[in-house]
């Protein structure tokens, strides 16, 4: 069992929207109550559709925003009660890639000065020794390190993502949040930078959170699966568990309508009627009840709180009445 580096409970963030001239402002709960504990190597993969707060939880994680109320727990270290430099020798510890690696790169300084940079703030490597690191890591991504003079714009999209993932890996981070990573990306592009992650994460034993709307993407990296909706958990346990037979309606309709998720046996498909309510007016009870097939009275009014059955947990009401019978296919 190797250590865990990160730890989140009850990780909450609300935003103050405003709604108008002469109106209140109006809360909304981007998190809602969010705990995982992840390990060295190991990958979280968080899921769900747009909107459901994986952003808001990506950037909390990597300390760029503070959480409303929860705490986080970084390679042993409360986050909370950290002084001022003990929180900067953190956030080298946990770094960030984002979706389109283009914003995250400055268009106007070469890949060598952008690739430098952590290290000129984070560490005593004179000038060559600098140097001499940023084309290891180069190498280490993929990419020849005689390209370190050029701009970002004279790479591909796949080419600045290997850049942008070079710059989060170089300070050798316990963990790595990557927030869509490979969403921009040509669909060919996608599996090399996907294997580069698992490449990284094995040499290094990094630990990932992985955010991403699409099952099929995270099928290949995740270890363990969360599945969120409107700032919430609805399923929580090993991809291998969840994939095979899910368990939350939710769940289900996602991996349902997941095209190259394949496992022998077709899956009945579901459709997930209604549009995704707005964090500004939640429903009330369960926030998936509108939308759900299998919905109740209860559902409506008695929110459901993530509970273990079946070796994951599970926040639904009938749970084990909707998956009463059916057989476990491998
Ligand atoms: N800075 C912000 N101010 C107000 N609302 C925000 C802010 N950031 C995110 N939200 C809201 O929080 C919810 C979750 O957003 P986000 O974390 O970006 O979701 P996702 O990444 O899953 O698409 C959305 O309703 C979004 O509009
Ligand atoms: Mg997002």
């Amino acid at each position: 069992m190797s250590a865990v580096v990160l730890e989140a409970k009850n990780l909450t963030r609300y935003y103050a929207v405003s709604q108008g001239a002469f109106k209140p402002k109006v809360q909304v709960k981007a998190l809602n109550g969010i705990s995982f504990q992840l390990q060295a190597g190991k990958t979280l993969a968080v899921v769900g559709e747009s909107g459901c707060g994986k952003s808001t939880l990506a950037r909390a994680l990597t300390l760029i925003e503070t959480p409303t109320s929860g705490s986080l727990v970084l390679d042993g270290q409360a986050v909370d009660s950290a002084s001022s430099a003990q929180r900067k020798a953190m956030r080298s510890k946990v770094q960030m890639v984002f979706q389109n690696p283009y914003a995250s790169l400055n268009p106007r300084q070469k890949i060598i000065d952008q690739l430098a940079e952590p290290l000129l703030l984070n560490t005593k490597l004179s000038a060559a020794e600098r140097t001499a690191k940023v084309h290891d890591t180069m190498r280490r991504v993929g990419l020849r390190p005689e390209f370190a003079l050029r701009y970002p714009h004279m790479f591909s999209g796949g080419q600045r993502q290997r850049i942008a993932i070079a710059r989060a890996m170089i300070l050798q981070p316990k963990i790595l949040v990557a927030d869509e990573p490979t969403s921009a990306l040509d669909v060919s592009i996608q599996a090399q930078v996907l294997n580069l992650f698992m490449d990284l994460q094995e040499e290094f034993q990094t630990a990932y959170v992985f955010v991403s709307h699409n099952l099929a993407v995270v099928e290949h990296v995740a270890n363990d699966l969360m599945v969120m909706y409107l700032g919430r958990a609805v399923e929580v346990g090993a991809k291998g568990l969840i994939f095979e037979r899910p368990l939350h309606p939710y769940t289900q309709a996602l991996l349902s309508a997941t095209p190259s998720i394949d496992r022998g046996q077709r899956r009945v498909k579901i459709k997930i009627t209604g549009e995704l309510p707005s964090p500004l007016n939640p429903p009330s009870g369960c926030a998936f009840h509108k939308r759900c097939p299998h919905a109740t009275a209860r559902c409506s009014t008695e929110e459901p709180l993530l509970r273990p059955l079946l070796g994951r947990e599970v926040a639904c009401h009938h749970a084990e009445s909707i998956n009463a019978g059916q057989a476990v296919t491998a």
